[in-house]
């Protein structure tokens, strides 16, 4: 079983174990003694296997198990006891053991509302709450049921409140408060490239009525298209672009994805600039000498701004283009699926490039049907020593890229995106959907890591928590236990070799993305990196994963680093890494 799906299976049988005891507890106050005691065992069997979860759960990595080993499994022990214990002989009326069995309802909820609000990092205050919390629901359930107070557990339960209240206002406290961060202009200037442009364009940002799959769509657009118009350079030129906003209220920037500007072309509002509002305008300006596949879209409330349509692609070639080169921008408008699909013969043995770009939040399933081929490139950095794939899909991350390499056969391919054809060469019909999936890690040739030792070491426990610090209560998506803004930053030095190691500790997927670097993949769930190095700029971590990255810090500033389902990171899934 992976971590992930133990901990789907641990969040079911905590619910299992709640309501079974709960219901249990109900049934005996209402004198229904055999679905009391059925729901009883329900509890008990569910409570043991949680117990076997549990401590799977330790085994295969202590982050995921910390609050569940402190916390969840002493209260459900305590209901095991309490309640359990009564029914091996149990009492002619079964309402004499519905406060025991309340109790365990109560604790197995406690341990329940632990692991889904609270999460990571385990604190005292938690456990403390979480008791208080049971003991108080259980008072009141005596006095409700049996019309006689019980001093002894009412005075208990408020020592406790008051012992979590002194040492829970940790409960919901980041590891560390984080300071507001700075405009670094010290970068702004030297950033922008003295040499002339050479190749400029401008982008306008607006509201706009688009036609996808002959349905008009009201979308925000850059020059009234989605996606917006192709930026195509070539090493060695100078790119300028002008962004201008005629009417997106929210403002706009323009973030490269995946390409490693200076810190003050980055397109982060608030972080590198301030957002370009209605009427405004800001120029964008730096070198062109990364070959490779990337994207550009908005930075400001980058969830909806994305989703509706402010994106596009950027490719800087290595030379003028010999053969077929194609991108394809995958994207959900208004659930409509892009771009549309496309057919256009190509002439046997002359070299296809697919420059495959997920610019959605969520990761896509891309198969090439018809022809062996190579992926030559993954975020811009060019495999090494890839080996030809025959009748294997590729998962791309949100945010990433693909570049598949083949020379035409005479027969024709075609591309499928999630079962779709969205490129082909003639008719192709072939079901991909059973196909493997290409597994990066063990893909083309290794090579030794440049690194064995780190100067900084980061990690960041992706998980789910309840942040109580705004105004309004929210969900939050959470980094380390703490909710943007008050995850703390990450201070480096320039110069420094820097490790994160990213746990997912939550049910969903996260594609991380780390601005203004390329990380090297250096292992996954324990198991090192075997094939050509991979330099990315967004990997699903998933749920359970374990990994490790590394990268040099060279690109000064103060970057986003954040979880590409933008949803997320508006949800509070976003720090900075800023060089001291
Ligand atoms: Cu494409 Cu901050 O992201
Ligand atoms: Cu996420």
């Amino acid at each position: 079983m992976t971590v992930g799906s133990l901990l789907a299976a641990d969040l079911a049988i905590a619910v299992l174990t709640a309501a079974g005891w709960l219901g249990a507890g109900a049934a005996s106050a209402a004198r229904r003694r055999r679905l009391a005691l059925a729901l009883a065992a329900v509890g008990l069997l569910a409570t043991v296997v949680r117990a076997a979860t549990i401590t799977a759960l330790a085994r295969a990595g202590w982050w995921f198990a910390a609050e569940k080993v402190l916390i969840a499994a002493p209260l459900s022990f305590a209901a095991v006891v309490v309640a359990g214990s009564r029914l091996l002989r149990p009492p002619r009326d079964v309402r004499a053991v519905a406060v025991p069995l309340l109790f365990a309802g109560y604790a197995g909820s406690a341990a329940l509302l632990v692991t889904v609000l609270h999460g990571y990092p385990a604190s005292a205050g938690a456990g403390l709450l979480a008791v208080a919390g049971v003991l108080a629901a259980t008072a009141v359930s005596w006095r409700v049921l049996n019309a006689r107070p019980s001093r002894t557990v009412s005075r208990v339960a408020v020592a406790v409140a008051v012992a979590a209240l002194v040492t829970g206002t940790g409960l919901f406290a980041a590891p560390g408060a984080a300071p507001a961060v700075p405009h670094d202009h010290e970068y702004a200037e030297a950033a922008r490239t003295a040499a002339e442009p050479t190749r400029r364009f401008t982008l306008t940002a607006g509201t706009a009525t688009v036609s996808v799959s002959g349905r008009n769509v009201a979308a925000w657009a850059f020059n009234g298209q989605v996606p917006g118009p192709e930026l195509t350079a070539t090493v060695g030129d100078v790119l300028e672009v002008t962004l201008r906003n005629r009417d997106i209220a929210r403002g706009v920037t323009l973030h490269w994805h995946g390409y490693d500007v200076p810190n003050s072309q980055d397109g982060v509002p608030d972080v590198t600039q301030a957002a370009v509002l209605p009427g405004q305008e800001f120029v964008y300006r730096f070198r062109a000498d990364q070959a490779g596949t990337y994207w550009y879209h908005t930075h400001a409330v980058s969830d909806i701004g994305v989703r509706r349509g402010l994106y596009g692609v950027l490719v800087v070639r290595p030379a003028p283009v010999t053969g077929v080169d194609v991108t394809v921008p995958v994207h959900t408008l208004d659930g409509l699926p892009l771009p549309a699909p496309r057919t256009e013969p190509v002439q046997a043995g002359v070299p296809v490039r697919l420059r495959l770009i997920n610019t959605d939040s969520t990761t896509h399933r891309y198969a090439l049907a018809g022809t062996p081929f190579r992926v030559a490139a993954i975020d811009g950095y060019d495999l090494r020593g890839p080996t030809p794939l025959v009748d294997t899909a590729v998962l791309i991350p949100a945010g990433g890229r693909y570049d598949l390499e083949f020379p035409a056969p005479a027969t024709p391919v075609a591309l499928f995106v999630d079962g779709r054809a969205v490129y082909s060469t003639g008719p192709v019909s072939a079901e991909t959907r059973g196909w493997p999936a290409l597994d990066p890690l063990t893909y083309g040739a290794g090579s030794p890591a440049p690194w064995s030792r780190f100067d900084k070491e980061f990690t960041l426990v992706l998980d789910r928590g309840l942040d109580l610090r705004g105004l309004l209560p929210r969900y939050a998506h959470t980094v380390n236990g703490a909710a943007d803004p008050d995850i703390p930053p990450q201070v480096v030095r320039r110069g420094d070799v820097v490790r994160f190691t990213i746990v997912n500790r939550s049910l969903v997927v996260h594609p991380w993305h780390l601005h203004g670097h390329h990380v090297l993949v250096l292992s996954r769930n324990g198991k090192p990196a075997s094939g050509s190095p991979l330099w990315w700029d967004s990997f699903d971590v998933r749920p359970g994963d374990v990994w490790e990255v590394a990268f040099r810090a060279d690109n000064p500033g103060v970057w986003a680093n954040h979880c590409h389902n933008l949803a997320h990171a508006e949800a509070g899934m976003r720090l900075h890494l800023m060089y001291s």
